[in-house]
């Protein structure tokens, strides 16, 4: 049997607050295959991005282990360890240095992580650029000159900037409109495939998780209630409440399908 490219076991987490704990994660355990994408679904405050903020190292768990490659990561990642793991969040206007040009903040991971030469970076800071669909004049914008989608395809950018294996994708398309938004998800696919990434995608959006996802964990209250194939999520889940959760997400039409289909064969263009 191959090694899992990530092992997650009984990961657990308490926040002290006012004197109170949460419980925020409890238990959780779940091993990622390389070029696998997991979806971690569940309502606000079921500890989603507190599973993203350990697998990330921003937050030390409370007990667990977590493994890359079969091996422990450390709780104060080195730099390698923190080179492969990348994340992409919500808000790409708050993710992104405000104050910096688009390749300047690209140019960064390239330094930190000594990937080219000085004078490779400009024609790196080109390629990504290109690979995320956007022209090489962006590198001398600003971040407030771009739209929401333009800015998210520069998140993307600068977290493949790094030559990373897994990126966790915490909402990275619940701030765009319906038509970016699916834009953005056909290039995640598109990057998986070139690049043999493995993701790890967190979101409310079920429609989102049946385009995307081979595997999905449902979470309710810092629990794993279900684990499983997204086939059978879809088709006859184990729990009520993945039941619940997807009669209450909105179907994904004809018309919406067909839209998919042609932006994918490049006849809608960007705007
Ligand atoms: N730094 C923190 N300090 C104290 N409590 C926290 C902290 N971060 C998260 N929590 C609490 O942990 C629980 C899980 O939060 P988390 O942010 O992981 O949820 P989530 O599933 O990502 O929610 P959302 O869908 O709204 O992003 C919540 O009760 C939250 O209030
Ligand atoms: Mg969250």
């Amino acid at each position: 049997m191959t090694t899992p490219l990530l092992e997650v076991k009984n990961l657990a987490k308490v926040f002290k607050q006012d004197g109170f704990e949460i419980n925020a994660v409890r238990d959780f355990s779940v091993s990622v295959k390389k070029g696998d994408c997991l979806a971690i679904v569940g309502e606000s405050g079921s500890g989603k991005s507190t599973i993203a903020n350990m697998i990330l190292g921003v937050h030390p768990p409370t007990s667990g282990e977590i493994h890359f490659k079969g091996k422990p990561l450390s709780p104060r990642r080195r730099k390698n360890e923190r080179r492969v793991l990348q994340l992409v969040q919500q808000n790409p206007y708050s993710s992104i240095n405000p104050s910096r040009r688009i390749g300047a903040t690209l140019k960064l991971p390239l330094k930190v992580h000594g990937i080219g030469s000085s004078q490779d970076r400009p024609g790196r800071v080109e390629e990504l650029l290109a690979e995320v669909g956007l022209p090489a004049s962006y590198a001398r914008r600003a971040p407030s000159t771009l739209s929401g989608g333009q800015c998210q395809r520069v998140a993307i950018a600068r977290a493949l900037a790094s030559q990373p294996e897994l990126i966790v994708l915490d909402e990275p398309t619940s701030a765009l409109d319906v038509l970016v938004q699916a834009r953005v998800l056909i290039l995640l696919q598109e990057l998986q495939s070139k690049r043999d990434l493995t993701y790890i995608f967190i979101t409310h959006d079920l429609a989102v998780v049946r385009n995307m996802a081979d595997r999905v964990a449902v979470m309710r209250d810092g629990q794993l209630l279900e684990l499983n194939p997204t086939g059978k999520i879809f088709e006859n889940p184990d729990h009520n409440y993945t039941r619940s959760l997807i009669s209450a997400s909105p179907v994904i039409t004809k018309k919406e399908i067909k839209l998919r289909e042609k932006l994918k064969a490049g006849l809608v263009r960007e705007r």
